[in-house]
This record gives structure tokens, C-alpha cells and sequence, in this order.
């Protein structure tokens, strides 16, 4: 029978930082454990949500404001939150989610310079107040992420990767302050360093945190 054990992980990163990838290496490993884990995405995981994935990624949709952008992030969020992720940690799985609030901040806050402090009211009305118990960062160089992503399928171009360098450089520095702010909650990983050195740093952090929250 798999082991139940709540615990909520988002992944952070600029483009290309290959959150996928290891995503899916940890819930394999975790799987193999016996654990039940929920693997997701944003913004998607839901219907709606991936309904508002193609209106607020669409490279068509130029003219997007910022707060129009950022309610609409926002929205998909609302939605997997109540509809994913809180049943599942309700059920006591473990959540990895693609994305999350941070992104909110770093993308719409650090990179649009909107008010961070009116992105986190937000944030806590989204969310309901549900914060992750650990967020992976991985970190990487703008120009070697863009390129990575860019190598790949054509199709995964989106409207948020259009933008400047510079847009992409304020993102990864703000996703930097955010983590070196908070340092119980982030891990920061080289994303650079070979996929195996990648895994085993986050699987080892996952371990910590499961064995905190492993009931007494
Ligand atoms: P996606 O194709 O899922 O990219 P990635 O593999 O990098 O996660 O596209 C999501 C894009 O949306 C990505 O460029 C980051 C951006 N984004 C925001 O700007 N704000 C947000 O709150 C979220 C969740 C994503």
C-alpha cells in the first residue's frame, strides 16, 4: 500500500532551468518509495486552468497588461488550488507542482516591476494562504536557458518568452532576492551542473523535509 505523507513542493526557474525533467525524476524516485505523489503544472492542471494557459500564453496576445496578465495567472491558480492540490495534500500526497505563487512575483513583480507587496495580497487571496512547504529553484544563466528552451519543440514558445533580456534578467535576480530571503523554505540548485547532481541535491532536501514532517 503507498505511504501517505503530505508535503508540498513547488519548482521555480527561468526559462529552460529544466524543472520538467526533474520533476518527474523525483516523483519517479518517491514513487518507488511507495509514496503517492500528484505531479501538476501552471499555469493548467485543470480545465479552466488550461484554458487560461492558451489565452495568457498566445504570442498573439500582444496588447496583455500586466495586471491583466497577473489576475489570469492568478485565476488558473485559484482554481488548482482548490480543485488539485489542497484535496490532495488533504488525502496526505505528496504535491510537486511546476510553478506556483513565486512565479507571480518574480514574473509579473520583479520582471513587470509592479508592487510586489499588492502581488502578495493577492497571492494570499489566490492561494488561500496555502504556502509550499519547500521550493526548488534552479538557477540558471538567461542567455543558456532561452537557448536551451529554444532548441527545443517550437510549439513550447511562448508570449512570456518573448520578451527582452533584460525582462528575463530582472526575473531571475528577483527569483535570487526571493529565495536568499527566505532561506528555509527555497533550495537553490545549479541548473547547470549535470542532470544526476541536480536530482540527487533535491532529492536529498525532499528527504529532509519528508522526515520533518513524518508523523511522530
Ligand atoms: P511554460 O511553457 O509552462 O514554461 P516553463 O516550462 O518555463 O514553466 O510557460 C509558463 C510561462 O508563464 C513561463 O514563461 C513563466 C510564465 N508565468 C508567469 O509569468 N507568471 C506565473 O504566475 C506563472 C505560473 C507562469
Amino acid at each position: 500500500m503507498a505511504t501517505t505523507l503530505k508535503l508540498f513542493v513547488t519548482f521555480e526557474g527561468p526559462e529552460g532551468s529544466g524543472k520538467t525533467t526533474q520533476i518527474e525524476r523525483l516523483a519517479a524516485v518517491l514513487r518507488a518509495g511507495g509514496m503517492t505523489v500528484l505531479t501538476t503544472r501552471e499555469p493548467g492542471g485543470t480545465r479552466i486552468g488550461n484554458a487560461i494557459r492558451k489565452l495568457v500564453l498566445d504570442r498573439a496576445h500582444t496588447e496583455m497588461s500586466p495586471r491583466a496578465e497577473t489576475l489570469l495567472f492568478s485565476a488558473a491558480r485559484a482554481q488548482i488550488v482548490d480543485e488539485v492540490i489542497r484535496p490532495a495534500l488533504a488525502r496526505g500526497e505528496v504535491v510537486l507542482c511546476d510553478r506556483y505563487a513565486d512565479s507571480t512575483l518574480a514574473y509579473q513583480g520583479f520582471g513587470h516591476g509592479q508592487s510586489l507587496e499588492a502581488l502578495r495580497q493577492l497571492g494570499g487571496y489566490t492561494t488561500g494562504d496555502l504556502v509550499p512547504d519547500l521550493t526548488i529553484y534552479l538557477d540558471i544563466d538567461v542567455q543558456t536557458g532561452l537557448a536551451r528552451k529554444r532548441a527545443g519543440d517550437a510549439k513550447e514558445w511562448n508570449r512570456m518568452e518573448e520578451k527582452t533580456l533584460a525582462y528575463h534578467e530582472a526575473v531571475r535576480a528577483g527569483y535570487l532576492e526571493l529565495a536568499a530571503a527566505e532561506p528555509s523554505r527555497w533550495l537553490v540548485v545549479d541548473a547547470t551542473a549535470p542532470v544526476d547532481q541536480v536530482h540527487a541535491q533535491i532529492l536529498a532536501r525532499v528527504q529532509l523535509a519528508l522526515g520533518q514532517h513524518r508523523p511522530a
